[in-house]
């Protein structure tokens, strides 16, 4: 992990490999954005040769010049934040500039940022953003280019203790973020229902956190039909694993679901191959939710998590489970199976029943579900759906974290469609709305409990270019804003 120290040297005095500083747009013209203070020399010289440098100062630019003889580090750093007004760049945008940056410059050791960091959120939403951009994944190949080492954060706010708070915390999103994107990344071969809750065993040891797994026989006994039928066509049997955050004094109970497919290949309704692809990716809602739990418990939240993950492989075989199976859910609702492929709200319904049983005061459940997800959001706005009060604030909680998510409807009509011929449900309904049908599909499971659906299966894999502070694969999107409802839970 890339170490990051809050300083108040002065920047030209600082020995690192590069210094980064933030260009904006005003109008047509680039602009040095004020961040730690550049000897007067530099910035006045360096302001009227951007043009010549071909800088503009739009978001994702990053451009390398030599520091020149007045400043102890090698080279200069220019990262663009987009159009700025006199209020300088908002918080997101600092978070994917000092991303970009960051980012860009893997393979140097040491890189001090000189962006703005001028109040606790600001110092809060470099570190956030630095830390996310540093990420790489080389579990599998000889890595290249070493992310930075050793960032350091220019700022006068270096000992206060709000600023500290901010970077603290910040250096526990981004562990969770990358314990996530890691998750994700992992090859189906070694991440699969078993192994999974072995690494949640494993990660939570030694936190306050306590784990507990039912396998494939508990499950049986338990009357978990989602998750027993998704999962029998696989050599790997299926698990749900129980996350428990108990503070003494909570104020409230948040119950957190997550769906792990840790590959769907579809089933019997199998996926042609191109569908296929970036399938071992359908296990991000665990992955957020088990990092999410854990987050929470590192920053001591006053509010008690139990999360819920859902493990299951989709495999064809001949022990697979056969559309118009009709399978039986955790609290005994019936299901069609008309399509093998429509498993990830099997193993929910399984999840969400459990956690019902608890009474917990919200469920907020999180999942790659619909590929009509993409069709409606894109590939980088995640869908919230559920009660008006838990979706409502998932979204004011997206918007304080920086990350995108929009509110969805859960049309009464269209759940019509999921009236099955010889069971109390079918799992397909109509293909238009389908992400709404899903939701519409999940929510049959969930009861009186104030309630939060996040389809995320667009924005939880990046299968474009790096950007900001977003590599490719796993983004782990989902962490910042549930972390940020767990946060308002206890604050309020
Ligand atoms: N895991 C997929 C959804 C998905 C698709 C996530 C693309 C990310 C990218 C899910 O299990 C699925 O296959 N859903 C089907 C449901 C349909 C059969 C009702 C879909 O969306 O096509
Ligand atoms: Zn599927
Ligand atoms: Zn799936």
């Amino acid at each position: 992990m890339t170490e990051l120290t809050l300083t108040t040297k002065n920047v030209d005095r600082i020995q690192a490999d590069a210094v980064v500083v933030a260009v904006g747009q005003r109008g047509e013209e680039a602009r040095l954005v004020p961040g730690a203070e550049l000897p007067s020399g530099v910035a006045k010289e360096l302001s009227g040769l951007l043009p010549a440098l071909g800088v503009t100062g739009k978001v994702d630019e990053v451009v390398r010049v030599a520091a020149g003889k007045d400043l102890a580090a090698d080279v200069l750093v220019l990262t663009g934040v987009g159009p700025v007004d006199d209020d300088g760049p908002d918080l997101e945008t600092l978070r994917r500039a000092a991303g970009a940056a960051v980012r860009t410059l893997a393979g140097t050791a040491d890189v001090a940022l000189a962006l703005p960091a001028d109040t606790p959120e600001r110092v809060g939403a470099v570190s956030e953003g630095a830390l996310l951009g540093a990420y790489s994944f080389d579990r599998y190949r000889a890595q290249h280019r070493a992310p930075v080492a050793r960032v350091e954060l220019v700022t006068d706010l270096a000992r206060s203790k709000a600023a500290k708070a901010a970077h603290a915390r910040a250096v526990v999103v981004a562990d969770a973020v990358a314990g996530v994107r890691d998750l994700v990344n992992a090859s189906p071969s070694d991440l699969y229902p078993e192994s999974f809750a072995e690494e949640a065993t494993a990660a939570a040891k030694g936190t306050k956190v306590k784990v507990s797994v039912l396998d494939e026989k508990a499950l049986e006994s338990g009357g978990y039909g989602g998750l027993i039928g998704v999962g029998k066509g696989s050599a790997r049997p299926p698990r749900l694993v129980k996350l428990s955050y108990s503070p003494a004094r909570a104020k409230a109970h948040v119950a957190l679901v997550g769906k792990g497919i840790t590959f769907d290949s579809g089933g019997l309704s199998i996926k042609p191959a191109k569908g296929m692809e970036t399938m071992k990716m359908d296990m991000a809602g665990a992955a957020t939710v088990l990092h999410t739990v854990l987050a929470a418990a590192a920053l001591e939240l006053p509010v008690r998590v139990t999360g819920w993950l859902a493990l299951a492989e989709n495999m064809p075989s001949g022990t697979a489970q056969r559309t118009s199976d009709v399978i039986t859910i955790r609290g005994g609702k019936t299901v069609e199976v008309l399509n093998t492929d429509a498993e990830g709200r099997l193993v929910l319904a399984d999840a969400l029943v459990a956690a019902g049983e608890e009474s917990p005061d919200t469920i907020i459940d999180i999942a790659t579900l619909t590929g009509a997800q993409m069709v409606a959001l894109g590939s980088q706005v995640g869908a919230v759906m559920g009660t008006d009060d838990a979706r409502e604030a998932v979204v004011a909680a997206a918007n304080e974290a920086g990350e995108q998510f929009w509110p969805m409807p859960l049309p009464a009509e269209l759940g019509e469609s999921l009236k099955s011929q010889v069971a109390d449900l079918s799992n397909m309904g109509d293909r238009f709305g389908g992400m709404l049908v899903a939701g519409l599909f999940l929510k049959e499971f969930v009861g009186d409990t104030p309630w939060a659906h996040l389809d995320i299966a667009g924005p939880a894999y990046n299968e474009g270019k790096p950007r900001g502070y977003t590599a490719e694969g796993g983004t782990g999107t989902g962490v910042r804003t549930l972390l940020t409802v767990l946060e308002r839970t206890a604050t309020r």
